[in-house]
C-alpha cells in the first residue's frame, strides 16, 4: 500500500475506547461485573462490527478415524474425518506424545495438513498444488513430543477456502442464510467455529488433556476470536496477527482497517468496511479483544521486521488489556515497557518481540512451550 505509515512519528495520540468501563459509562470494579456484563457486551460487539455473527444452528458432527501410527518412542500419529452435517469433511491430523492425556495445541495450517511434516504417511488432499513438508518449518513436531505435548492441526481452507469467492465452498453452505447481511460471517469467524469444532473431536478422544491454540497471522487473529467465543480453550497464542488480530487499529501503522478490508473483503463482516478511515470512531479496539481470553492465558508474540502487523501496536494491546488479568486476580503483563527483542515476559499474560521477519519459528515454539510449561501444568 502506498500510503501505508512505517513512521512511529506520524502515529496519531490515541486514546484508546475505555476496557473496564460498561457501555453506559459505569466502571468495571469487579470480576462478576466483567464476566456477566463486559464480556458479553465486547463479544457482541465484535461480532456485530468486525468479524460477523456466528449462527447459532449445532450442525451434527461424525467423528471417523482414517488412520492411526504408533512412532518409535510411544507417540502416536493419528488422523481424523470430521464429518460435518453428513456434507462437509475437514481432516484432522493428530500427533499425541507418549505420556497420555497430555496437554495439546491446536492450530489451523495454511496449505494443508501434508504440508505441516514430511511424513508421506500424512493424508493430502486430492489435486493438491502445495509441497509435502513445505512448512513443516513452523511446526517442530517432534520438539513439542518430546517437550510432553500433543499437536493438531487442521487446514483453515477445509472450513472456508481463503479467497475472495471462497463462500460458496465453504461450510457456511450449510447453514440458513443470515437475515442482516452485514453482520453475517466471515472467513475468520468461520475458521474459528471450525476450531471449536476440532475441540469437540478432540473432547471426544481420551488422551487429550488441556487445550491450547495457537495461530500465526490471519489465523492468529483467527485463534484470538475462537478463544474469546469459546471459553474451553485453555490457553491462547497470537504469533504475528497485526491488523484486526492483536495490533491496535488506531495507531494505523503498518497495515490499516482500510488496506485488510480491500485486499482480504472476505475476512470479516461488511460492517467492519464502515470503519475504513474512521479508526477512531470505532466502538472498540484490538486490546478488548485479547482481553476477551481472560483470565485464561494469553501469549502475544511479534517480530522486530514486521513492521507490516506493527510490532509496537501489538505490545501496546497486550499492556492495554493487562488489567482484565490484574481485575480477577492474576498477574498480567509483568512489565510497561516493550523488551528488548529476544526477550520473553510472563505473568499469566506473556509476549515478546522475536528478531526477525514474519514467521513462526522453533524459537517462538520454545518460548510457547515454556509459557505453558508455567501456566497448564
Ligand atoms: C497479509 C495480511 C495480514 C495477514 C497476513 C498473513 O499480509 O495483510 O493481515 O496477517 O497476510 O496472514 O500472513
Amino acid at each position: 500500500m502506498n500510503d501505508t505509515n512505517y513512521d512511529e512519528a506520524l502515529v496519531p495520540d490515541v486514546e484508546l475506547p475505555p476496557l473496564l468501563r460498561l457501555a453506559d459509562g459505569s466502571p468495571v470494579a469487579d470480576a462478576d461485573t466483567w464476566r456477566e456484563q463486559r464480556r458479553p457486551q465486547l463479544l457482541a460487539l465484535f461480532a456485530q462490527q468486525v468479524y460477523g455473527q456466528t449462527p447459532v444452528q449445532n450442525l451434527p458432527l461424525h467423528l471417523e478415524t482414517l488412520e492411526e501410527t504408533a512412532l518409535p518412542g510411544g507417540a502416536l500419529r493419528r488422523q481424523l474425518r470430521l464429518l460435518i452435517d453428513g456434507a462437509h469433511s475437514v481432516h484432522l491430523l493428530l500427533w499425541i506424545p507418549r505420556q497420555r492425556p497430555a496437554p495439546l495445541f491446536l492450530g489451523l495450517n495454511f496449505n494443508g495438513n501434508h504440508t505441516t511434516h514430511p511424513d508421506p504417511g500424512i493424508l493430502a488432499p486430492s489435486g493438491d498444488r502445495a509441497a509435502r513438508g513445505s512448512s513443516a518449518g513452523r511446526w517442530p513436531v517432534e520438539d513439542i513430543l518430546a517437550r510432553g505435548y500433543g499437536l493438531a492441526t487442521l487446514c483453515c481452507d477445509d472450513l472456508y477456502p481463503d479467497r475472495v469467492d471462497g463462500r460458496a465452498d465453504s461450510v457456511q453452505r450449510l447453514f440458513e442464510a443470515p437475515g442482516d447481511e452485514g453482520g453475517a460471517w466471515g472467513a475468520v469467524a468461520t475458521w474459528a467455529w471450525g476450531l471449536s469444532r476440532a475441540l469437540d473431536a478432540l473432547l471426544q478422544t481420551g488422551d487429550c488433556g488441556p487445550v491450547a491454540l495457537i495461530g500465526h497471522s490471519r489465523l492468529g487473529k483467527t485463534a484470538l476470536w475462537a478463544a474469546a467465543r469459546d471459553e474451553r480453550f485453555a490457553l491462547v497464542v497470537s504469533n504475528n496477527s497485526g491488523c484486526a488480530g492483536a495490533a491496535l487499529s488506531r495507531r494505523r501503522f503498518g497495515e490499516t482497517l482500510a488496506a485488510i478490508n480491500t485486499r482480504f473483503p472476505h475476512w470479516f463482516c461488511r460492517n467492519f468496511r464502515a470503519w475504513n478511515e474512521r479508526e477512531d470512531e470505532l466502538p472498540l479496539d484490538q486490546h478488548m479483544l485479547l482481553a476477551l481470553a481472560a483470565p485464561r492465558p494469553l501469549y502475544v508474540a511479534s517480530a522486530s521486521e514486521d513492521l507490516w502487523a506493527d510490532p509496537r501496536g501489538e505490545f501496546l494491546a497486550t499492556l492495554a488489556a493487562s488489567p482484565v488479568w490484574q481485575l480477577l486476580g492474576h498477574e498480567g503483563l509483568p512489565v510497561r515497557e516493550q523488551p528488548a527483542p529476544d526477550t520473553a515476559v510472563a505473568g499469566r499474560v506473556g509476549y515478546h518481540l522475536r528478531r526477525g521477519g514474519h514467521d513462526i519459528t522453533v524459537w517462538d515454539w520454545e518460548r510457547y512451550l515454556d509459557f505453558a510449561d508455567a501456566q497448564l501444568r
